[in-house]
């Protein structure tokens, strides 16, 4: 059977995931008085997700400004499901066991490592650009991506890295701030052109050269019942830990233990670049469903796949559940991403 949506009434303490230990994180969500199916609306303007390193002044501006309206809930509001410290929660809910799996009181529910990664942040990425946009009356509002699978977009972009700018967040890895070039493969390079193609290599491997089959890239089966943590798919496991682990915290023995913020599940959503970083996660998907050229086929169609069921609030503070066979085509959803050069495509060195 699929996975179904959490009960949030039994929602409980967050661990961490590779000990155990209980977090110092209170991370369960609201309680509604009702559950809604979701139906994606029928008449709506597109969003056009536009590379962060791209994006216009304006886009910027709006950005900064719904990104701020978020951080202000926290103290006007901090039971608004659309409050920043709330958005930030859902992952920790959803990642560090917070959440029993519905029938399974003995085993966690965790969207890592596992087929639900790609239409879980998917979905969480949704309504989370939705809400932006509510905040700031901008229909049209689109989430910027990371776009660090070309070189211009290969260091932490340059709008994330303003000491005076809602997107800020001072628990980063200060060595990986600047002009420093992302490190997707751990080499610890510290030669640019080299950091450069390895980060190319990985990404065609990636996507072409080391996936032969739908659930290489997508992930391993997870059902009801299911041990959390089956296997992540190629991406999951790699440019998307790869940027995690490298925007976080290194030093562990002071106040910012556990890699904060980027490099810890529970934490990972107080940063603001996490939802770009993850609207390039969410990229490459599209990538690899619409452009790739292989004979593999491109959606697994097991129920159990298809019925799996997520809870998220939504941008009128409903509470509404959604399933992950109805997310596949990001244009149905209402957004689609920019256009631009894949220089990692053809790179077979
Ligand atoms: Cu839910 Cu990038 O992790």
């Amino acid at each position: 059977d699929p996975v179904q949506a959490p009960d949030f009434t039994k929602c409980g303490d967050a661990h961490d995931v590779a000990t155990g230990a209980l977090l110092d994180a209170k991370c369960c969500p609201p309680l509604p008085d009702k559950i809604i199916d979701y139906e994606i609306p029928k008449f709506q303007l597109f969003r056009l997700r536009p590379a962060a390193h791209r994006a216009s002044k304006e886009q910027v501006a709006k950005y900064e400004k719904a990104i701020q309206a978020m951080r202000d809930l926290d103290t006007s509001d901090p039971q608004d499901p659309r409050g920043f410290m709330q958005q930030a929660n859902i992952h920790c809910a959803y990642c560090n066991g917070a959440h029993d799996q519905v029938g399974f009181n003995n085993l966690d529910l965790q969207v890592h490592n596992s087929w639900l990664f790609f239409p879980f942040h998917r979905w969480y990425l949704y309504f989370y650009e939705r809400i932006l946009g509510k905040l700031i009356n901008d229909p049209t509002f689109a989430l910027p991506f990371w776009n660090w699978d070309n070189p211009k977009g290969m260091t932490l972009p340059p709008i994330f890295d303003n000491p005076n700018s809602s997107l800020y967040d001072a628990k980063r890895d200060p060595k990986n701030t600047g002009s420093a070039i992302v490190d997707l493969t751990f080499s610890g390079s510290t030669d640019n052109l080299q950091l450069v193609a390895n980060n190319l290599t990985s990404i065609y491997s990636e996507m072409v050269r080391s996936v032969s089959t739908t659930t290489d890239f997508v992930g391993k089966p997870y059902c009801a019942g299911s041990n959390p943590s089956p296997g992540g798919g190629s991406s999951e496991n790699g440019s998307h830990t790869g940027i995690h682990w490298w925007v976080g915290t290194k030093d562990t023995t002071g106040p910012n233990k556990f890699n904060e913020d980027m490099g810890n599940f529970y934490s990972a959503g107080r940063d603001p670049v996490f939802y770009c970083h993850h609207s390039n996660v969410d990229r490459m998907w599209t990538i690899w469903r619409e452009v790739v050229q292989n004979n593999i086929p491109k959606d697994i169609t097991s129920s159990n796949y298809l019925n799996a069921e997520f809870l998220f609030y939504d941008e009128n503070k409903r509470l509404v559940r959604v399933k992950a066979g109805d997310c596949f085509d990001q244009r149905k959803l209402g957004y689609d991403y920019d256009r631009i050069d894949l220089p990692w495509l053809n790179y077979r060195p």
